[in-house]
């Protein structure tokens, strides 16, 4: 039953988009996905008002309630619980990392983008969590650029998550149509990718709880 933090202090770096869409195929998938916007921006509750009460439910938290409403979605039954954070290194992102089994850094694979994510990588120290640099919006057939952008991040002492997210028009086409990628293009390559993504967090977070266990 996973929470997760979707944190990056950058703005613009694919957080509401992971969100969105990961939610959308944890729920295909068979499980019970929750969307907590904590962003002023309200971009993933938004996104969820445009769908008319289609699944994934999206419901939004000022940061000294997101654990409540953890709490809560899990006794209604929630098994896959997701939460976007704003830009900027504020509470709400702070309490998400307290909060989360694993957070996701969505980073695009440049180096301005690249610079900043030690402010995230900071934060998340803070709190001793599990967590990995997801790589969105990046060109889709460029292995030199991911490979230097992993060795960068390891630097910082993180490591990356081996599924990416590149650049695919769907998500903005998707995004504005308030439907994920898996609803707009079913048989799509970002559809197959978040759907890898999202197998490899559930396999990655039974994994870390089953490790937690044995210590
Ligand atoms: N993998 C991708 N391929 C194509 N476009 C993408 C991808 N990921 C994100 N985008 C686009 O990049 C823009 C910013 O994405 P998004 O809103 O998800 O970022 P964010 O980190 O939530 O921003 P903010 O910090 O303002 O909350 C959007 O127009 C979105 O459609
Ligand atoms: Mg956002």
């Amino acid at each position: 039953m996973p929470t997760i933090a979707i944190v990056s202090q950058k703005g613009g770096s694919g957080k509401t988009t992971l969100t969105v869409n990961l939610a959308a195929v944890a729920e295909a998938a068979g499980q019970i996905a929750l969307i907590i916007d904590t962003d002023p921006q309200a971009t993933a509750s938004q996104w969820g008002s445009w769908r008319n009460d289609r699944a994934p439910e999206v419901i939004d938290s000022a940061p000294p309630r997101i654990q409540h409403k953890v709490d809560q979605a899990k006794t209604q039954g929630a098994t896959f619980i997701i939460i976007d954070t704003p830009p900027h290194a504020d509470s709400a992102a702070s309490r998400a990392v307290e909060i989360a089994d694993l957070v996701l850094i969505p980073c695009r694979p440049s180096a301005f983008d690249l610079a900043a994510i030690r402010t995230t990588i900071s934060l998340i120290r803070l709190f001793d969590k599990p967590a990995f640099v997801v790589f969105t919006a990046g060109p889709p057939n460029a292995p030199k650029i991911y490979q230097d952008a992993i060795d960068l991040v390891r630097e910082f002492g993180i490591e990356a998550c081996p599924h990416l997210l590149p650049d695919r028009a769907v998500y903005r086409h998707a995004s504005a149509a308030g439907a994920s990628v898996l609803e707009f293009e079913p048989a799509g390559k970002a559809t197959a990718e978040i759907d890898a993504l999202h197998m490899w967090i559930t396999a990655h977070v039974d994994m870390s709880s089953f490790a937690h266990e044995e210590v």
